[in-house]
This record gives structure tokens, sequence and C-alpha cells, in this order.
């Protein structure tokens, strides 16, 4: 397996690829690897010729300094657990100077208001930073695919705008949510919960499934009332927010448009840990 630091290498790797004819897949994480980051690696393995995989945690994504500080680092294990998979992989795991020179600062995008719904409001400047790596990493990588959890559903559809409105030549590929056997989306902050918590945490997705089932017959605020509801009654719990929303526009449905999907997205503290969830709903 290949394990570089340095974006020159990596580059020339790439170019050697595309000279050979072969495909790019490209799956960025920031490490921490789970099943969930796995199963995108896998899907990138079966339809690629190969496979790039950026382990980097982003400084100019995180809004506070002390998540930056605690968030997991974890190389040793996330290189095993890729060379598990396959050897073939190629980890890039640049350091911050590597990427960023001495101006570690995020560039400033319009997501055509993308970026200003559910996470837009409660993580400043999050995407910019978001799509500031991404784009570099694309640059750096040229992929012909990469793939995206739909675990961060607005992160997927920020991303889908990033390249259509950089006219950057790459597909970008959503993959389903991987959950635990309960339920519980998979997240390195999973680890973080005790057993009682992460047992009672199914409860999001529980929630989830029941507002699908009543997507049909209730109005989006009857449905909403009844989540925040349910959150009151549930000890431990705090709901930051609630949503039903365009999935293309990530705008809060207000009337039900007949060729329109929608999502429905929670944000929920669980203790201290932060856990995000979402629904496909039509
Ligand atoms: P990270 O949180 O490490 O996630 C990397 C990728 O794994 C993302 O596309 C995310 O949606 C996906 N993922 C995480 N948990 C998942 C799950 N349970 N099921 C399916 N996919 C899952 O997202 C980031 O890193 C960063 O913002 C990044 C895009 C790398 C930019 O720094």
């Amino acid at each position: 397996m290949q394990i570089l630091k340095e974006k020159d290498a990596l580059k020339k790797l790439v170019k050697a690829l595309k000279n050979e004819r072969k495909s790019i897949g490209f799956v960025p994480t920031m490490g921490a690897l789970h099943e969930g980051h796995l199963s995108l690696i896998k899907q990138s393995l079966s339809s690629c010729d190969k496979t790039v995989v950026s382990i980097f945690v982003n400084p100019t994504q995180f809004d506070n300094p002390a998540d930056l500080e605690k968030y997991p680092r974890t190389l040793k294990d996330d290189v095993s657990k890729i060379q598990s998979l396959s050897p073939e992989v190629i980890v890039f795991t640049p350091t911050a100077t590597e990427i960023y020179g001495d101006q570690i600062s995020s560039e400033e995008f319009s997501f055509d208001g993308l970026e200003h719904q559910m996470e837009g409001r409660f993580r400043k400047g999050h995407f910019n930073g978001v799509g500031t790596i991404v784009k570099k990493l694309f640059e750096m990588v040229e992929p012909d695919r990469a793939y995206f959890g739909e675990k961060d559903f607005q992160q997927l559809q920020i991303i889908r705008k990033l390249v259509e409105k950089n006219s950057l030549d790459v597909e970008i590929i959503g993959c389903p949510i991987y959950r635990e056997y309960n339920g519980l989306a998979r997240s390195s902050r999973n680890e973080r919960l005790s057993p009682d918590a992460r047992q009672n945490a199914a409860f999001i997705f529980q929630t989830l499934q029941k507002v699908k089932d009543d997507f049909g017959t209730k109005s989006a605020s009857e449905i909403t009332t009844w989540v925040s509801e349910v959150f009151k009654a549930q000890p431990g719990f705090e709901l930051e927010y609630f949503e039903i929303a365009d999935s293309e526009t990530l705008e809060s449905m207000k009337d039900r448009g007949s060729n329109h999907k929608y999502r429905a997205f929670i944000a929920a503290y669980s203790g201290e840990i932060r856990l995000i969830d979402n629904i496909a709903l039509n």
C-alpha cells in the first residue's frame, strides 16, 4: 500500500495513472475510520481502477478549536483497516502546512443558499472550510469519481454544487448511510457515548422512520410538532433542529411539490455528543 504525505508525490502518481488511462476513485476522510467510511472505499474499489483515500483533519472546517484538538487521530488503525480491504489503495495523509502553506484559511463560497440551511445555521464557516479542502484535494487527486456519504447529506449537496459552479470534471457519488445494528448512523462520535446512551440513540432513527411513515398523511408542521414533543419526552436527548426539506434546495418544505424529493433531518445532543441523521421521505 502506498502512503503519501506530499502533494508533489501524489500528483506524480496521479499523472502516471492518467497516462495509463486508469480511472481514479477518491474518498476524502478525516480518519478515525469506521464501517461507514469503509463502505465508501468498497464502493470506489468496485468501480474504479485505483482508489485514493485522503486522511486529513481539516482545520478550516472546525468552528471550535477545542473540537479540532479533540478530533480522534488513529492513523495506524486507519491504515490497517484500509489495508485489509485492499493493499492497492493509495493513502494521502498530508500535514496542514502541506495543504495550506503558512496561511490556514478558507475560500469564501456561495453554494446558492445551501450553506445557510441546517448545519450552516449552527456551524459558522463550516462549509467554506469543507469547500476549500475538497476543492484543493480534487485539484491534487483529479478523480474521475468521488464518494461522499448521505450521512452528511447537506455536505453531499454542497459538494455537488461546488462541482457544478466550478465546472469540475468529477462525478460525485452519494453513498447510503451505514447504520449500527440498532439503526444508529455510524459515526466516530458514537464511541464517545456510554453503552446505555449508544443503545438509546437508536431513538433518533426510530423517530425518522415514524416521520417517513406519517409523511403521506400528516402535514410538515404536524410532524414537526410531534418530533419536538417526542424529544421533550425523551430523557438525555436535546433536539437542536428537525427539518423536512427539499432534497435539492434543502429549503424547508412549505407546500408539497409534486415532482420534488424530500428528506427529514435531525441534529440532536445526547449529553455532550452531537449526532446527526436523515432519511429520504419519498
Ligand atoms: P468524515 O467525517 O471523515 O467523513 C468522510 C466521509 O464518510 C463523508 O463523505 C461522510 O459522509 C462519510 N460517512 C461518515 N459516516 C458515514 C456513515 N455512517 N455512512 C455513510 N457514510 C458515512 O466528511 C468529512 O469527513 C469531511 O468533511 C471531508 C469531506 C473529508 C472534508 O474534510
